[in-house]
Order: structure tokens, then C-alpha cells, then sequence
């Protein structure tokens, strides 16, 4: 910072008007410390203390009409006006504006060498804008929620480390969604999004997957490309910890033959160094980056991992672990917290309860949410139908079994058996106690798309998806997705549910 005078003599005016230096964002501590960003992304803050510009866009599924959502005044995204853009229907995430002014924008991931599903030609899924949730010192703001198949991308970025160039990234991820597939990564990838091969990438990947760490993970490691890297030479590395607070702060910076891995809890207290040393090999010495930058994805577009982002950065220059630390106090300082992932009046979702749940689309208002084997179905019910219809469609509410903020689902004739989402399709399945089915399990009421005190089931792991009754079929549907169950015709209906107590 000395050797840069007009940046100290700034942060030395600072310092005399007596402003805390915490008022800079996380880039002007990258700039003070001479490695400026080259790319600053997120949806929840500005990331320079004076940027004011747009930091996302979302569409809706209405009208397809899209919004920039800016920072408010305390730097924090104004998710009011997302609330009130995307009020009664969907909404997605459409662009993740680059804050540093390169123009590095993230959109939607194009197809890669590792295809995304054929019904979306090849490209990923985007985000919905209401899966992430959180409060910055107690305002809200919504994070970017990467289900599998989600991913965004920039393959024409202006300025960003090449071959062998020094360069630093961090990120904010929520801890507590990942899983071990490849791979979910924000950084430095391939310019065509295929697996040109060693060092061609640089990005911090976050999961359980890879060459691991001590304990079970997830861990920060580093996707250098034909490996997930947590240090040395591919090997388990027992330095680097499991990170398993709510909200992690992940690094990983690389220079000519040195690269490093750092980390900590994004809430309190510092930065550990996992591991510091020379590259791995064969074919990471020099690296061969290319520059392009991924979010959710691996460098050939392969997009079957999961995880959260808040916010990250791309830096030209290999930062200081001090620049880090200084960057970690910022982060802290922004006062990360959780918030419900259930908003309103829930109160008929009493855990233990039997309920029913009536479609409310004109066609199909005696017909109940009710399953046929593991087939879930719509099926009209009343009070004189059989006790066994009457079973099939009522419903145990649980604390979610993937996520505790909302609710599970089990059949009341087949104890063990759950409402789960698979393909897409809703089916009750008997709990086999895994990670995904515990998510596939797990659904965030919300207030009815079409009102009228109903009830919308957004799906935890899925949350761009929801329960919708589709030629009497029930399954997890997107506004205007590619599946025909997907169509936008009585989207909004078909999702909406009156719950009442069980019929059993
Ligand atoms: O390096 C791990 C992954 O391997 C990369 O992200 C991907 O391009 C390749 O499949
Ligand atoms: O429903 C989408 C996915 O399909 C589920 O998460 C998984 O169980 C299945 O592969």
C-alpha cells in the first residue's frame, strides 16, 4: 500500500475523518493492496463502497419482462423491490452484473463438453431469484441458490488472468448446501467451456468431492481442471479443514508455480491458510488459464454439483494474505445472518398434523393431492369416499428432512414413505436416509401464485420448482420451463393448494 502513494494518502484521509475502515467494500481493500478487481459479482451487496449501479437482473415468468435490483443506500441489494417485481409469480436470475466495470457479467451458462440436460438444448438452468435468503446486518437480500444444472458464465471476459498470470479470488458460499458431484466452482475456467486440459482453469471449487480434506467435508479446494485440488499434489490434504459454518469464506490465489488455499467462517473470526506451496503436476507448472469465469459449473460445463454463492471476486495480481484478512474483517463486518425460508402465515403447517391439500384450478377443485403406489396424483376425494383413498390422501407433516426451516411430507397409509421430487416428478418414497432424498423431501411453503389463501410448494433443493397437478399427475414444476409440465398455462393455479386438515 506505501508504495502506492495516492491510495495511501486516500486511506490516510480516511483514517483522519475518523471513518472506520471497514466503510470500504472488499475491492477497495483489493485495490489498496495493489491487486485490484478485474471481476465483482453479487447479489446481495455492492462491493466497492461507491458503486450504486445495477448489481442483478431478474425476469419474471408473468410477462417475461426483466428488472435490474440495485443497492440501497446501505449498500445492501433492495429486495424489496425484487418482492414487489416478482409478487404472485416466478422469478429467476437472469444476469449477475460485473461491479468492477470490465463488463465481466455472469449469464447463462451456454452448452460444454459435459451436456446439460437435452430438454434445455444444452444450456444450464437459471437461478431462482428467492432460493438464498439472508439478512446483512439485519436487511434482507437474496443469494444465488445453485441447484443441479444451474450455472452461469462469462466466455468473453475483458482482463482477466491468463497462462500463467497471478490472480486471487474469494467467495461466500452457504457452508451447508453442496454436494460431492462436479462441480460447483466461481472463478477462472475455459473460454468454449470444454476440458482443454490441465491448467487451463483456476477456480474455487466448494463440496465434498474431490480430493478432500480431514474430516467429511465440504471443503475449499481449488478446480486447476482434470482435478479438484485441496492441496499439494492431489493428495487427501489433512491441513485443509472441513468448513462447515452456515456462511464460509473461501480463497484460492495462484502465481507463477505457487498457489494457495484459504478459508474461514464468513460470521467471526479469521482466515486459516490450508495449504501454500508449488503446483501440482504434470501440467499445472506454468498454468494455462484462459480466463473465462464460471459460476456453479465446472470448466466443461459439467453441472450436476450444488451450492450457494453470495458474493466473490476476481483480482489481477496475486493479493496478500494481509489484503485477505482485511477483505475477511470486511466480510465479517457485513453481518452475514439467516433468515426463514418461509414467509407468512404457516401456522396450518403444524408438525405431526395430517393435512389434505385441494387443487384450486377451475377444472379440478374436488380433486386432492394424493399418490397410487409411488405415483403422486391428483384424486377426487370427499367425505364418503373409501377409507383408503381417504389415506392415500392425507399427508404427515415433518420438520424437513433436508432443511429444517421447512416442511416433509409422509404418506399416512405408508409410514416411511415421503413426497419426493425425482425426474422432476413427485413420487412417495420410502426415506432411504440419504442427502438427496432428505432434499428431494424437503418443500418451503409459500403464499398461493394465485392467492386467495392457498398454498405454493417450492421445492428446498429446486426452488425455481414447484408441486403442480399436470393432467392429474403430480410434479416439480418450473414457469416456463422446457417439459410440457413446465407450460406457463395455469401455471399459477395448478401450483396453488387449500390445505385443511386430513381426511385421515
Ligand atoms: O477439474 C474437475 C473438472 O474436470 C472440471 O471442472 C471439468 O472441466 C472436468 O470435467
Ligand atoms: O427431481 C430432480 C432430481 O431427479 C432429483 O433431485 C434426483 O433424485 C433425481 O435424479
Amino acid at each position: 500500500m506505501f508504495s502506492r502513494p495516492s491510495l495511501g494518502a486516500f486511506a490516510l484521509g480516511l483514517a483522519l475523518a475518523g471513518s472506520p475502515v471497514n466503510a470500504d467494500g472488499p475491492c477497495d481493500i483489493y485495490s489498496s493492496g495493489g491487486t485490484p478487481c478485474i471481476a465483482a459479482h453479487s447479489t446481495v451487496r455492492a462491493l466497492y463502497d461507491s458503486y450504486t449501479d445495477a448489481l442483478y437482473q431478474i425476469s419474471r415468468g408473468s410477462d417475461g419482462s426483466t428488472t435490474d435490483i440495485t443497492p440501497l443506500s446501505n449498500g445492501i441489494a433492495n429486495a424489496t423491490a425484487q418482492d414487489s417485481f416478482c409478487a404472485g409469480t416466478t422469478c429467476l436470475i437472469t444476469i449477475i452484473y460485473d461491479q468492477s466495470g470490465s463488463g465481466n457479467h455472469l449469464t447463462q451458462a451456454p452448452p460444454g463438453g459435459a451436456a446439460s440436460g437435452p430438454e434445455t438444448n444444452g444450456y444450464d438452468y437459471l437461478a431462482s431469484a428467492i432460493g438464498a435468503p439472508v439478512t446483512l446486518n439485519g436487511t434482507k437480500a437474496y443469494g444465488v441458490f445453485i441447484s443441479p444444472n444451474t450455472g452461469y458464465r462469462n466466455n468473453n471476459p475483458n482482463g482477466t488472468a491468463t497462462g500463467d498470470d497471478p490472480e486471487g479470488m474469494y467467495a461466500v458460499f452457504d457452508g451447508t448446501h453442496y454436494n460431492n458431484k462436479c462441480c460447483f466452482d466461481y472463478g477462472n475456467a475455459e473460454t468454449d467451456s470444454r476440458d482443454t486440459g490441465n491448467g487451463r482453469m483456476e477456480a474455487i471449487y466448494f463440496g465434498n468431492g474431490g480430493n478432500k480434506g480431514s474430516g467429511n467435508g465440504p471443503w475449499v479446494q481449488a478446480d486447476l481442471e482434470n482435478g479438484l485440488f485441496s492441496g499439494g499434489n492431489g493428495d487427501v490434504n489433512e491441513n485443509n479443514l472441513s468448513l462447515t459454518s452456515r456462511f464460509i469464506t473461501a480463497i484460492v490465489k495462484g502465481q507463477s508455480n505457487q498457489w494457495a488455499i484459504r478459508g474461514g467462517d464468513a460470521t467471526s473470526g479469521s482466515l486459516s491458510t490450508y495449504y501454500s506451496g508449488t503446483r501440482p503436476s504434470p501440467g499445472y507448472n506454468p498454468m494455462s488459464k484462459e480466463g473465462a469465469i464460471v459460476l456453479g459449473i465446472g470448466g466443461d460445463n459439467s453441472d450436476r454439483a450444488q451450492g450457494t454463492f453470495y458474493e466473490g471476486v476476481m483480482t489481477t495480481g496475486y493479493p496478500s494474505d494481509d489484503t485477505e484478512n482485511a477483505v475477511q474483517s470486511n466480510i465479517v463486518a457485513a453481518g452475514y445472518d439467516t433468515t426463514s425460508l418461509v414467509t407468512g402465515n404457516f401456522s396450518q403447517f403444524s408438525v405431526g398434523s395430517s393435512i389434505s391439500l385441494r387443487a384450486t384450478t377451475d377444472c379440478c377443485t374436488n380433486r386432492y393431492i394424493a399418490h397410487t403406489g409411488s405415483t403422486v396424483n391428483t384424486q377426487i376425494v370427499s367425505s364418503s369416499s373409501s377409507d383408503d383413498l381417504k389415506q392415500q390422501a392425507s399427508w404427515i407433516i415433518h420438520t424437513g428432512l433436508g432443511n429444517s426451516d421447512c416442511f416433509s411430507f409422509e404418506s399416512k397409509d405408508t409410514p416411511g414413505s415421503y413426497i419426493r421430487h425425482y425426474n422432476y416428478q413427485l413420487q412417495a418414497d420410502q426415506n432411504d436416509g440419504s442427502q438427496l432424498f432428505g432434499e428431494d423431501a424437503t418443500f418451503c411453503p409459500q403464499s398461493g401464485l394465485n392467492g386467495d389463501g392457498h398454498f405454493s410448494m417450492r421445492s428446498w433443493s429446486y426452488p425455481a420448482r414447484y408441486w403442480r397437478h399436470y393432467n392429474a399427475v403430480g410434479y416439480l414444476a418450473s414457469n416456463g420451463g422446457p417439459h410440457d409440465f413446465d407450460a406457463t398455462y395455469s401455471f399459477n393455479d395448478d401450483v396453488s393448494f387449500a390445505i385443511s386438515d386430513g381426511f385421515a
